[in-house]
């Protein structure tokens, strides 16, 4: 593949990066582009799935015809196929006018099918169908329509496991996979990490008017020893919340770590060490005295974290509400999302409600710096008694919520959802699965 293009196809989407891995995918994706393959595209989540396919239609003979964008996971199930075939008037209660799906309106135009390891098994044999004779059927009739799609499609989802479970047709899978791009996790792109660090901290400093930040060589390293679970999604979000809290413009490892990166390097003990770097802590230098005070540490910051959830929850219900909301958001997202927002968080260093924060093992870190993004809390103070005296958990936290929210809405699922800012098809599950349905 001519390298000039696929530098190119990376300038126009904003794609940064050099690593091999990422090259290629791109280089598939410009040379299945012209053809009318489907192509399936793997990647943990955040990994910068969702520009593939933008630039698979852009460079088709289908990119003057439209382009849209599903969400297959975000769908309720009960609408999924009304929504991608359309359906007939009266056909169900809701279906109020005929209503075009997506295949309808994006004929002779392309589809992308984000997170398509969500379908429900019965849109699963529909889709197949349409695949695979361009038919298909509205809900509520039964004139065979045609149409001509092109299918591109995205999982962060193991699809031969799925298969295995019974959860994804196998003959579907195979029609999805013609052409498979895997995306490379950020753990793996070494040196790209400090080229997003830095296109982040430009974006974000051109945005608020304030100075970029920059790291150090330690910070450097630290980097890319972390494991990113959330892979780039997190590291955005992490350069917009340092940026922003930060009074500090150069980033050392300790300022790094109060963010929740975690030297994930082998050979350590797991838990975050306090600037200090990976020879210093090789094996034989391992001091079981220092872990337990480390332990011990843990334990204290935790007991005293809960104490002051369960006292901010109590005197700040109103607020939390809407924070919860967002973590009911997160947890839609996938799993190795937890903890990192989505969203440039925006607020400023005069906020008396302080941002959630990110998974500390040191408290000690606080006092260190100059400037603690939250209040340092004197580990002494703790009360042993409160580690024990767990308040609600996530997820009863997450049910009560549930039960406000319907109490307020009237019992009316629809708004509920929108209130909690989740699916309706999450809030679905989570009413099944808390036993709350009536
Ligand atoms: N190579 C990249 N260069 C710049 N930004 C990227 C890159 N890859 C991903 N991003 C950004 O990271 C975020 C997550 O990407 P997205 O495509 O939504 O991930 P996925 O669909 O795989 O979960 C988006 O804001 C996207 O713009
Ligand atoms: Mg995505």
């Amino acid at each position: 593949m001519n390298d000039k293009i696929t530098q190119q196809a990376k300038q126009r989407y904003g794609i940064v990066g050099n690593y091999e891995g990422l090259n290629r995918c791109i280089d598939i994706a410009i040379q299945v582009a012209p053809t009318e393959l489907s192509v399936l595209i793997y990647g943990e989540s955040g990994v910068g799935k969702e520009v593939l396919p933008r630039l698979i239609h852009d460079n088709s003979a289908r990119k003057h015809n439209k382009y849209f964008a599903i969400n297959c996971g975000s769908l309720p199930e009960g609408t999924i196929d009304s929504e991608l075939f359309g359906h007939k008037k009266g056909s169900f209660t809701g279906a109020l006018d005929d209503r075009e799906g997506y295949f309808s309106v994006a004929n002779n135009g392309t589809l992308f099918l984000d997170e398509v390891g969500e379908l429900p098994l019965a849109t699963q044999a529909r889709l197949l169908r349409v695949l695979e004779t361009g038919e298909y059927i509205r809900v509520g009739e039964s004139e065979v329509r045609k149409t001509n799609v092109r299918i591109v499609a995205a999982t962060n989802v193991n699809m031969q496991k799925a298969i295995r479970e019974g959860k994804f047709r196998e003959d579907l899978y195979y029609r999805l996979n013609t052409i498979p791009i895997n995306m490379p996790s950020l753990r793996e792109r070494g040196r790209d990490i400090e080229l997003l660090f830095k296109k982040f901290a430009y974006d974000i400093s051109e945005k608020y008017r304030i100075e970029p930040v920059r790291l150090t060589d330690e910070a450097r390293e630290l980097l890319l020893r972390y494991k990113w679970p959330g892979n780039i999604r997190q590291l955005r979000n992490l350069v917009e919340q340092i940026s922003v809290i930060s009074k500090e413009r150069e980033i050392t490892p300790e300022i790094l770590m109060t963010y929740g990166v975690t030297d994930d390097s082998q050979g350590e003990t797991g838990l975050v060490l306090h600037g200090v770097n990976r020879e210093q802590h090789a094996p034989t230098s391992h001091s079981y005295e220092k872990e337990r005070d480390m332990i011990f540490q843990l334990l204290s910051s935790i007991g005293k974290e809960v104490k002051d959830l369960k006292e901010f929850v109590h005197s700040n219900i109103g607020t939390m509400q809407s924070m919860l909301a967002e973590n009911f958001r997160m947890y839609e997202n996938d799993a190795s999302d937890m903890g990192i927002m989505d969203t440039p968080m925006q607020y400023s260093r005069q906020t008396t409600i302080q941002p959630p924060r990110p998974y500390v093992v040191n408290e000690q870190r606080y006092q260190q710096q100059s400037h603690p993004p939250y209040e340092s809390h004197n580990i002494q103070d703790v009360d042993v008694e409160t580690i024990e005296e767990t308040p609600l958990s996530n997820r009863e936290l997450m049910k009560k919520n549930i039960i406000d929210s319907l109490k307020r809405n009237n019992g009316n699922r629809k708004k509920t959802a929108h209130e909690l800012d989740i699916s309706e098809r999450t809030l679905y599950r989570k009413i099944k699965d808390y036993g709350l349905e009536i």
